[in-house]
């Protein structure tokens, strides 16, 4: 049977006689999976060679007799105190050379030679034993890989990965000093072993260096990840092997990561906070990474931890209203969830996270949260049965990079200017008129869409300026925004022509200026409406691009700040500022109005409106993030599924329907 939903458990931290009580609960409100062992180390071997897996195969067994199947994580990321007492190199070092010690978790370095050894005993006799078991369908690999590991590993074990990283890259240090440009600072290297990690420096880095170390150490976690995968997928071919990624978090590609991965999953926590641009409106804020991690694979995804009840630590959120957490629930499905797994089962009484509620609360008597979730899985499980596997169909694709987010990380030009906030400017706009964003990686084919919005294009090669002109030239509307051609992919300068360089006659213009809006803005005029551009302003010269809107201030008024250039059968569009809400909302305006893009829906602010198919037909979400009630105007083609709210909704409602595909009316 397919799975719809499951809960996070952590039997080993309650007696053994509740653990009957707890399977009869989960199965009465439709659980049919639990993730479990990946915290569970030394409880497991707690002694080196001592396995001790038999209360895990009872707790597998008991909930097996109430219907539901296991998922298995392994436990690297808080490997137990007798190993680090007989290896404490095992701790990872921070830039200034502190060790990360024992007490929370992450507390290891992914290079480490011993812990690698640790992790092949305990993976290999973990996956050997239960893998034979048919209630085991599947495993994750440690947990939200990159989580914690802040500035990563500075170790002497991860620099001489490091450096074997890069001999492989560049094949001769001359080539090393050639794309790191180490003449600057007198930093040429006569060998590999004389290269260093980028430890806190007296004064700045080598932005090359910097931007190489960022990907090796998104390498090394991926390299961390397969090494276990392997072993796993060895001893237990039949199962899946998923990990909950975490959004946005940059430390490792997940585009990279899901090809390993039969499916992705994701943690959602809309009452935590992750990296998302908090300036964003709640709705689009927690709707992005789930468009995201279902573009890592282009599939449906896994919430291997969603919300249910108050999250904290040492502060806690707010209580999540009535009817708030199965409207997250129904968002993560509405954007391709086909599985969702509610963190945790039991609030712990133990421990760091005592205060990161779960749907029973410490006292294990059922209250309003597990009620209400209860409600929402009833509700729900036939409905994902109808659209299971379904995916919505975007016309809009917005590149999403992890080199430029880590370029800007390192050289932001404006303190204020994120990669993923610049992204998140056109996401909410578009989100907020209900159309439909898919995210894609660098390189990947665009086209089967009718726009492509590919923010920050920074670092720049001749593959990807190939790959947009051929878009724009086949009939594609491509919006490429400020900083586009700055550099080559090494993070050196490009000096060969100005910018936007090899672009320009695509969009029709050059940029021989620009200006950082330090402590200010700019005016921005579009057709005598005012609007305001932030961080940045490219200063355009139209080679035969139309502007669209001028900017009204400054010593550069009535220069363009927003152009269109006709380019064989498509459009190329140039944005040289950030744009600020209003304007990117008359940018979205721009876009429906000049092409067949359509919104699914007109709705009221924070009112969401997004779609899967389902055989032939659209199941439509229109999901009210608001506490107040809200006007819907429904199509008449729309008919309601049952068990959901109608129009008007009610406070954090969840209404759905089934309806034509967008634009078969
Ligand atoms: C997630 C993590 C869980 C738990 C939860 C609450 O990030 O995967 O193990 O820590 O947050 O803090
Ligand atoms: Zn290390």
């Amino acid at each position: 049977m397919a799975i719809s939903f499951g809960v996070d458990y952590y039997p080993e931290h309650w007696p053994r006689e509740r653990w009957e009580t707890d399977a009869k609960l989960m199965q009465e409100m439709g659980v049919q999976v639990v993730r479990m062992a990946e915290f569970s180390w030394s409880r497991l071997e707690p002694r080196e060679g001592e396995f001790q897996f038999g209360w895990l195969d009872d707790a597998i067994a008991l909930l097996a007799r109430y219907g539901i199947s296991t998922i298995l994580g392994t436990p690297t990321a808080a490997p137990p105190a007798w190993i680090i007492a007989r290896n404490p190199e095992i701790q990872p070092v921070d830039s200034q050379g502190r060790v990360r010690h024992f007490g929370g978790r992450h507390h290891d370095c992914q290079s480490n030679p011993a812990y690698r050894a640790h992790i092949k005993r305990y993976v290999t006799a973990f996956a050997e034993h239960f893998g034979k078991n048919p209630n085991v369908i599947g495993w994750q690999v440690d947990n939200e890989l990159g989580n914690s590991h802040e500035d990563l590993c500075f170790c002497e074990e991860c620099e001489k990965r490091f450096r074997l990283w890069l001999q492989e890259r560049y094949g001769s240090i001359e080539e090393l000093n050639r794309h790191w440009g180490t003449v600057f600072w007198s930093q040429g290297y006569n060998s590999f072993d004389e290269v260093f990690a980028p430890r806190m420096t007296a004064s700045g880095h080598n932005p090359s260096q910097m931007l190489d170390w960022k990907r090796f150490c998104s390498d090394l976690v991926l390299d961390f990840h397969n090494f276990q995968a392997e072993i796993l997928r060895k001893a237990a071919p039949g199962k899946f092997i998923t990990h909950n990624m975490m959004g946005f978090s940059d430390k490792i590609s997940y585009f990279d990561l899901a090809d390993h991965l039969d499916f992705s999953s994701h943690d959602q926590y809309p009452g935590g906070h992750f990296q998302e641009d908090p300036n964003a409106p709640r709705a689009a804020r927690l709707a992005a990474p789930l468009d995201f991690i279902r573009g890592t694979k282009h599939r449906p995804f896994w919430i291997m931890e969603q919300q249910s009840s108050i999250t904290g630590w040492g502060d806690m959120g707010r209580a999540p209203r009535p009817g708030q957490l199965a409207l997250w629930a129904a968002q993560s499905i509405a954007h391709g969830a086909d599985a969702v797994v509610f963190f945790r089962w039991r609030t712990c009484t133990v421990g760091t996270e005592q205060y990161w509620h779960g749907v029973l609360p410490h006292s294990g008597v059922p209250g309003r949260c597990s009620r209400e979730l209860s409600a929402c899985m009833h509700r729900a499980a036939p409905l994902m049965a109808r659209h299971r596997g379904g995916l919505p169909k975007p016309k809009v694709a917005i590149v999403f990079s992890y080199e430029q987010e880590y370029a800007f990380q390192i050289q932001p030009h404006h303190p204020e200017l994120t990669y993923l906030g610049h992204v998140m400017t056109y996401y909410r706009a578009l989100f907020e008129r209900n159309i439909p964003v898919e995210f894609v990686r660098e390189g990947e084919d665009l086209s089967g869409y009718e726009w492509v919005v590919a923010p920050l294009q920074y670092l720049m090669t001749p593959q990807k300026e190939a790959q947009f002109r051929a878009y724009v030239e086949n009939g594609g509307n491509l919006v490429l925004t400020m900083r586009t051609g700055v550099k080559h992919e090494d993070n050196l300068c490009m000096d060969n022509q100005p910018l936007p360089g090899a672009l320009h006659d695509v969009l029709g213009l050059t940029v021989p200026e620009y200006d950082c809006l330090r402590e200010t803005d700019v005016q921005v005029d579009w057709g005598g409406a005012r609007y305001r551009g932030l961080k940045w302003s490219d200063l355009v010269e139209p080679q035969g691009a139309k502007p669209l809107a001028v900017y009204a201030s400054e010593f550069y008024a009535g220069t363009p700040a927003i152009t269109v250039n006709e380019y064989g059968k498509g459009r190329a569009y140039y944005v040289a500022t950030e744009m600020d809400a209003p304007l990117a909302a008359r940018f979205v305006q721009e876009m429906v109005d000049s092409s067949a893009l359509r919104p699914l829906l007109d709705t009221p602010q924070d009112v969401e409106v997004c779609y899967r198919e389902a055989g032939g037909k659209a199941v439509y979400f229109v999901l009210n993030h608001t506490a107040q009630e809200q006007p819907v105007e429904i199509p008449a083609g729309w008919t309601p599924v049952e068990g959901f709210d109608g129009a008007p909704l009610p406070p954090y409602g969840v209404a759905v329907y089934e309806g034509p595909l967008p634009g078969e009316a």
